[in-house]
Parts: structure tokens; sequence; C-alpha cells
């Protein structure tokens, strides 16, 4: 079989295994050349551990100095007679043969993190695979539904304004245009169950659960991830559904901060560059703001991707620093580039030039659309696409 990239609207609906597996090889690379992370965590759960944010987090931390064993949560799909399976599912199985290759553990649990069985996996895995306890939890889940601890009826998150309708454009990785839409304002539940889905509920539950069971090591940090991103895009974000769920999430790390106090830890949001990932090109009408912030950013030099903000993340602000430097709502800022005046102020110029019919020249369209297909495993270098792959070989990889 040969597989090839087939994308519907914003959803890539086939993955290349071993693109997958270089995408992954090309991290750890460039982890292993970049300034290394003094005094890290040696034992790492990672909630959301198989794409985006959390695999980078997990690779910089295996491979980018601190030789972290790590137990790693996601959710995601194997082969079946549906299809080959999903890239983060590939993503853990590489992952963790490299990880193993280098001396390393890396356990994958793949199943729902709002379960209690999953719950309860971890902390064994913790016990058995990392010997009882842990220095850090990075929680990277990004999800449309959760389901309420007490009921069980599901919260489904929307991507909403919060007041007016607005109307933006928003890439269509199908068909390689701009598409106008029109992003309606969220009711008041829809503003509550987003909140519920992305805030920061589940992550302060997860501590919690963690702390009781007496698997978080004296010292234990977390983190969780945010945007918030310039004025021009608060009405899709910051000031929409997500930007009140990251609200939420922001007041909720001084709570947990309190909790791990107690036992000489503490907890942190990092906010994040705005960046291609299996989760961020669903957010509507922020098209025009992405695809003019990579151009300038590459061109002024400064642009980076998810392995480059995670290996930076531990190695300049978390790690081996007298002062975690925090802004004055206690937030770590790594879209300190993404936010500097001259490239802002260069976004803005652009975002006025770009129009349906000259995006794809004018912006970085090539570089957005190069980064989606190497999410899912597609143009790669060093990788044969012509080489037929054998379903059978596919389906005895174990996670
Ligand atoms: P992603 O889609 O690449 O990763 C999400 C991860 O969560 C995957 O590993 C997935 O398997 C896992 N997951 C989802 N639902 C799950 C469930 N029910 N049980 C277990 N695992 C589940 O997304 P991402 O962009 O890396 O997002 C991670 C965080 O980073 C989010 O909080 C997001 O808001 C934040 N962030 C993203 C950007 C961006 O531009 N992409 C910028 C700043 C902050
Ligand atoms: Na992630």
């Amino acid at each position: 079989m040969i597989i090839e990239p087939v994308i519907q609207g914003v959803i890539a609906r086939s993955a290349h295994p071993y693109g997958c597996r270089q995408a992954v090889r090309e991290q750890i690379e460039y982890v292993r050349s970049a300034p290394p992370i003094q005094a890290g965590p040696k034992r790492v759960l990672i909630l959301g551990a198989s794409s985006g944010f959390g695999l980078a987090s997990r690779i910089a931390l295996t491979f980018g100095g601190a030789e972290a064993d790590t137990v790693g949560v996601s959710f995601e799909r194997g082969p079946s007679e549906k299809g080959v399976g999903s890239a983060g599912w590939y993503n853990n199985i590489f992952f963790r043969q490299e990880a193993e290759q280098a001396g390393r553990v890396a356990t994958n649990i793949i199943g729902d993190a709002f379960s209690p069985e999953v719950r309860d996996q971890v902390i064994k895995a913790i016990r058995t695979d990392l010997g009882g306890q842990v220095d850090l939890v990075v929680y990277s889940l990004a999800t449309g539904v959760r389901p309420d601890p007490t009921t069980g009826e599901l919260w489904r998150s929307v991507i909403k304004t919060v007041g007016e309708p607005l109307t933006g454009q928003t890439v269509n990785l199908e068909t390689g245009q701009l598409d106008t839409v029109t992003v309606d304002a969220a009711t008041p539940a829809e503003i509550e169950a987003t909140v519920k889905v992305m805030g920061g509920d589940d992550w302060a539950a997860w501590i919690d659960t963690l702390l009781q069971a007496g698997v978080l090591a004296p010292g234990c940090r977390t983190v969780a991830y945010s945007y918030i991103g310039p004025a021009i895009t608060y009405p899709i974000y910051h000031q929409g559904t997500l930007g009140r769920a990251k609200v939420h999430l922001h007041a909720t790390a001084a709570d947990i901060n309190r909790r791990l106090n107690a036992i000489g830890g503490g907890a942190d949001v990092a906010v994040c560059k705005a960046l291609v990932t299996k989760a961020s090109v669903f957010i509507p009408a922020l098209g025009p703001y992405i695809l003019a912030l990579f151009k300038v950013m590459k061109e002024s030099g400064t642009h980076e991707g998810c392995i480059e903000q995670m290996q930076r993340l531990f190695q300049s602000r978390l790690y081996g620093q007298q002062h975690i430097g925090r802004d004055e709502q206690g937030l770590i800022r790594m879209d300190d580039w993404e936010m500097a005046e001259d490239v802002q102020l260069a976004v803005t110029e652009l975002i006025a030039m770009i129009t349906p019919e000259n995006f794809q020249s004018v912006s970085d369209y090539a570089g957005y659309r190069e980064d989606f297909l190497k999410l899912n495993g597609f143009g790669l270098q060093d990788v044969d696409y012509h080489q037929e792959i054998d379903f059978q070989e596919l389906k005895v990889l174990e996670p």
C-alpha cells in the first residue's frame, strides 16, 4: 500500500507512519543540538503527549538535556479496517523506540485522560515504570469534549466569539483557498461548556488525584499551555470562548500553585506562540494573522516551531534558572518573540494587504501547508513515499 495525504477541510484523513517517525527523529536531532536543559526533571508525566506541544515537551525533556523518563497519555487510533491510524499513534510508537534505544523509559497510555480508568493506569505506571513519583506534570490536552465527572454528560467546547459575531477568513487546506467565514457569538451555556473543557478544572483534578496518590515528588512542578495573541485577534481568541477558558486556566494555576507549594513545587502557565497543530487549524478567522505571522517571523529569523518553543521553555525558563521570568500576571511568556513590537507592526501591515486572491504569494501559505502535512508525516526529507507499506507490519507495532 502507498499512503497519500488526504485532507478534508482542515482535517487530515491519513497519516504516513514512517513520515511520522522521521518527524520525531528530526525533533530529537534539533534538541540534541540546542542549548541543553540544565537541572531538569528526571521523571515526567505528559498529558497530551502524542502531538503538538505535548510531544515536543516529551522530546525536549528526554533528548534535550534532562534525560527524563516519561509516561505519556493520549487519545489516538491504531490501524484498523478504517485506515492506517492517526499520526499521534505512530508518534507515540516511534518516540518510545527512540527513547528506549537511548536507555530511557517511555510508557504510552492510550485512552481518555478524563476517565477514572486512565487516571488509575497512570498512577500504576508511575509506580511501576518511573519508580513511584514524578518531578513534572505537563498538561497539554486539546480536545472538544469532556464528560462531566459527576453526571457523565458531555460538555462540548465551541470556538465562537463572546458578544458580537465576527466575519473573517479561514485557511481551507483542502482547497487551498481563504474562505470567508462568519463566527457566531456563543450562548452563555456554550461559553460555560468551553470553559469546562479547555479551562483549568481537569488540570486541577489531575493534580489533586496525583497528590492524593502520593506520586508527586517533593518539588514537583506542573505546566499548562496557553495562548493570548495581539489585540487584532482578541475578538476571535482572547475575548472569545477559548480565551475565556484560558483565563480560567490562568486562575486555576494560582490554586494549583498553592497546593504544590506545600510539597515545595509549583504550577505555571506558559503562553506559547501561535503554531500549526492538529488543534489550532480549527480556529476560524485566524488565517490571515497566522499566515502573516509566519512570513514576518521567518524573515526576522525568530520563527519557532513547537519543538523550538518547548526546548527554550525548559532550558531558559523553567529549569536551571535562579528566577523563572514571569509577567505581572505570573505567566511565562514564550510568545515574547511573536509579540515583539516590530513583528506585530509588520504583521498588521501585511494583514492589510492579504486578499483571497493574493494570499498564496504574499503570505507564508506554503510554510503553513508544509507544517500541516508534516504533522501527518508527509513532505519530510529522507522518507521514500513510493515505498510500499505492509499493513500487517503496522498492525504489530505496539504503543
Ligand atoms: P494537539 O492537538 O497537537 O495535541 C493535543 C493532545 O491531546 C494530543 O496528544 C491528543 O491525543 C491529546 N488528547 C486530546 N483529547 C484527549 C483525551 N480525551 N484523552 C487523552 N488525550 C487526549 O494540540 P496542541 O496545539 O499541542 O495543544 C496543546 C495545548 O497547547 C492546548 O492547551 C493549546 O491551547 C495550547 N496552545 C496551542 C497553541 C497553538 O498554536 N497550537 C498556542 C498556544 C497554546
Ligand atoms: Na499536545
